[in-house]
């Protein structure tokens, strides 16, 4: 299986009143494409700052402060790797949203209310307007020669990415001044709702026509999470990341998100990072899972054997604290906290917490070694 996303080393801190929060603390992980891969741990463990950092949005006092984040982009049937942490903050747009979008937790922070869900959704068609988007549209319309065809493809994609990102963008407005132009903008707005349509009905949303003409506040929490999942794979990712996208959500909704999820995966997307701090959604949905703790990796593996052959004493602590119909009594619960990451335990972040604790735990920090077969544990007391 080949890389999708290398990370090595990646240090970020947040630099607050209290003192530098080391949040991620030099996190080398590696995922692959084609895969679900479920990212957990409890609440404050660092997720979320890890996919940010992947996405270089982390939130003012962050800094990222080193490693590197290597993405493997398929572009015309070639692998190119591009080093995320390096690209100019206008390269790093073009790379969010149209090669990894992310989801988050609260939809009616990424709907705009005031337009209407049809807008929203084509609007993500447009500005990443595909190459076999232009050419259905110019099919439909007559034109005179293939090599004209190939200098308006350019130009129409040309027109909605400036135009997108500037109202006032001249290319958008040359539209409406001539006549043969005005119509392929027409076409082109037809196709997208069509494709809106299209992607909103294969979310399960009953009625989608009339879904396009409404608005966010129409629609239950549940449709909006489906909302603005069609609008992260309108533009076709390579890898979409959802950070506790339906933790909000009921039970019996989340189930059927996740299941679409990974059903959509491989019509639209390649690969899905799944963040949560729920086992049984990993154990449902996930292909290989990645166990963080107070800023450090501790084990990764295949989702069968971590759930078989937990390694690290985190991993196995956690396992432990999912409730199970068949224990009666109190539910396992990790004794003690995750430590707080302005002065973080030496060595093992975990060992105050550990069972197997040894010496060498409160001095060194672990190395994540290859201890089986595609099983790496962080820990000195595996072999
Ligand atoms: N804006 C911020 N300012 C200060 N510290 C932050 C900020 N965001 C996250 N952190 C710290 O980074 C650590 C990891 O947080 P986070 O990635 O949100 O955890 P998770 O997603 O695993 O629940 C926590 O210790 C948290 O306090
Ligand atoms: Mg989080």
């Amino acid at each position: 299986m080949s890389a999708l996303i290398e990370i090595k080393d990646l240090v970020t801190n947040f630099y607050t009143y209290e003192g530098v929060v080391k949040a991620l603390n030099k996190i080398s992980l590696e995922v692959e494409s084609g895969l679900t891969f479920g990212l957990v741990g409890e609440s404050g463990c660092g997720k979320s700052v890890l996919v940010r950092s992947i996405m270089r949005i982390v939130q003012s006092p962050g800094v990222i402060e080193g490693g590197e984040v290597k993405f493997h982009m398929k572009k015309n049937g070639k692998d190119e790797v591009i080093e995320l942490l390096s690209l100019s903050e206008e390269e790093m747009r073009q790379i969010r949203g149209s090669e990894i979008s992310m989801i988050f937790q609260e939809p009616n922070a990424a709907l705009n209310p005031i337009l209407s869900i049809g807008y929203q959704v084509s609007e993500s068609f447009l500005f990443h307007i595909s190459e076999q988007m232009c050419a259905k549209v110019l099919e439909d319309l007559e034109s005179p020669r293939d090599n004209t065809n190939f200098i308006w493809k350019s130009f129409l994609r040309y027109a909605y990415r400036v135009g997108s990102k500037d109202a006032k963008a001249l290319p958008l407005r040359i539209f409406n001044k001539i006549p043969i132009l005005k119509c392929w903008d027409k076409r082109l707005k037809e196709e997208a709702t069509r494709r809106s349509i299209e992607i909103i009905d294969k979310l399960h949303v009953p009625h989608p026509e009339q879904v396009v003409k409404s608005y966010p506040h129409n629609l239950s929490g549940g449709m909006k999470q489906r909302i603005v999942i069609a609008i992260a794979l309108a533009c076709n990712p390579e890898l979409l990341i959802a950070d506790e996208a339906t933790s909000n959500l009921d039970v019996t909704v989340q189930a059927q998100i996740l299941e679409l999820l990974n059903e959509l995966k491989k019509e639209y997307i390649s690969s899905i990072m799944l963040i949560t701090h729920d086992l049984g959604v990993v154990a449902e949905t996930c292909e290989r899972v990645g166990v963080m703790y107070a800023g450090n990796l501790c084990e990764v593996a295949d989702v069968r054997e971590i759930f078989k052959n937990p390694k690290h004493p985190y991993t196995k602590a956690l396992l432990n604290s999912v409730p199970r119909f068949s224990t009666e009594g109190r539910l396992a619960v990790i004794d003690g906290f995750v430590p707080n990451l302005v002065n973080p335990p030496s060595g093992c972040r975990f060992h105050p917490r550990c069972p197997l604790t040894m010496e060498q735990c409160k001095q060194n920090v672990p190395d994540l070694k290859e201890t089986g077969d595609r099983h790496l544990v962080a820990c000195y007391a595996v072999d």
